[in-house]
């Protein structure tokens, strides 16, 4: 399955800082972000994270997407309503690089040039997955679309949740208008997400997203440790 796109093309200084390779601007914090399916477990490593480094003294924010700040979160609203289902693919991309703005400079922004450690449920790639490959937009088009609104801002680290469309669609108790799309979007989502991992190996780890909470969780930790000690960003000691 194809996500209709050249993958290679993202990896431009142009349409994402951290794929080019420049310096973080936004030091001393560090940013990171959870990407993967529906009910693949985001939400719930967010938390598990936030916990473990807030045991450990650290300043943490957590957050979403669409979301993360008053206007965000009626933006998010607006595109997750059942009763906006004939939305149309730029109205919704634009509407989710909106929310991506605000998100930015409110939340994220700020929080990072504070020191703290930024941990976002969804974050660009989302966009460029859903409305680029499973709306067909063009995923270097939506990649574009996202730089431009998030300015100067990129991830240092995102953890790919892995699992089978039919293993997270099984855990949605509540889908919402996006989620009960067909099986072959989510795995045209799936292929997407991937492709953008390996277009940027070094800022991207991919867990299997079918293993036990617990586990992936400690996989989560134990690269965030690593990172932040390497950054020098953020002092973690070793439990
Ligand atoms: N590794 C796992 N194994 C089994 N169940 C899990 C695992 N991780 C999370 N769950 C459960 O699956 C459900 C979905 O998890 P979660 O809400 O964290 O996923 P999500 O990726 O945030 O989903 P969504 O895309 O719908 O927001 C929850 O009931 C959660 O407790
Ligand atoms: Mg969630």
């Amino acid at each position: 399955m194809s996500s209709g796109s050249d993958t290679s093309a993202l990896v431009s200084a142009e349409f994402s800082p951290r794929l080019g390779g420049m310096a973080q601007p936004h030091a001393p914090g560090f940013f990171v972000v959870f990407e993967g399916g529906e009910g693949s477990g985001k939400s719930t490593q967010v938390r598990a994270l936030a916990a473990r480094l807030q045991a450990q003294g650290v300043d943490v924010v957590t957050t979403r997407e669409p979301g993360g700040t008053p206007i965000a979160e009626q933006i998010r609203d607006l595109v997750l309503a059942d009763n906006n289902a004939d939305m149309g693919p730029r109205c919704e991309a634009l509407l989710f690089a909106a929310a991506r703005a605000e998100h930015v400079d409110k939340t994220i922004r700020p929080a990072l040039q504070r020191g703290a450690v930024v941990i976002s449920d969804r974050f660009s790639e989302s966009s460029v997955a859903y409305q680029g490959a499973g709306r067909g937009l063009g995923m270097t088009d939506v990649a574009g679309l996202s730089a431009w609104a998030i300015q100067d801002v990129a991830p240092d680290l995102t953890f790919l949740l892995d699992a089978e469309p039919e293993v997270g669609l099984a855990r949605a108790l509540d889908p919402n208008r996006l989620e009960a799309e067909q099986l072959e979007f989510h795995q045209t989502l799936r292929v997407a997400l991937h492709e953008l991992a390996e277009a940027d190996p070094a800022a991207h780890v991919v867990i299997a997203g079918g293993a036990a909470q617990e586990e992936i969780a400690e996989q989560v930790w134990v690269e965030v440790q690593r990172r932040l000690v390497s950054a020098n960003q953020v002092p973690v000691p070793t439990p």
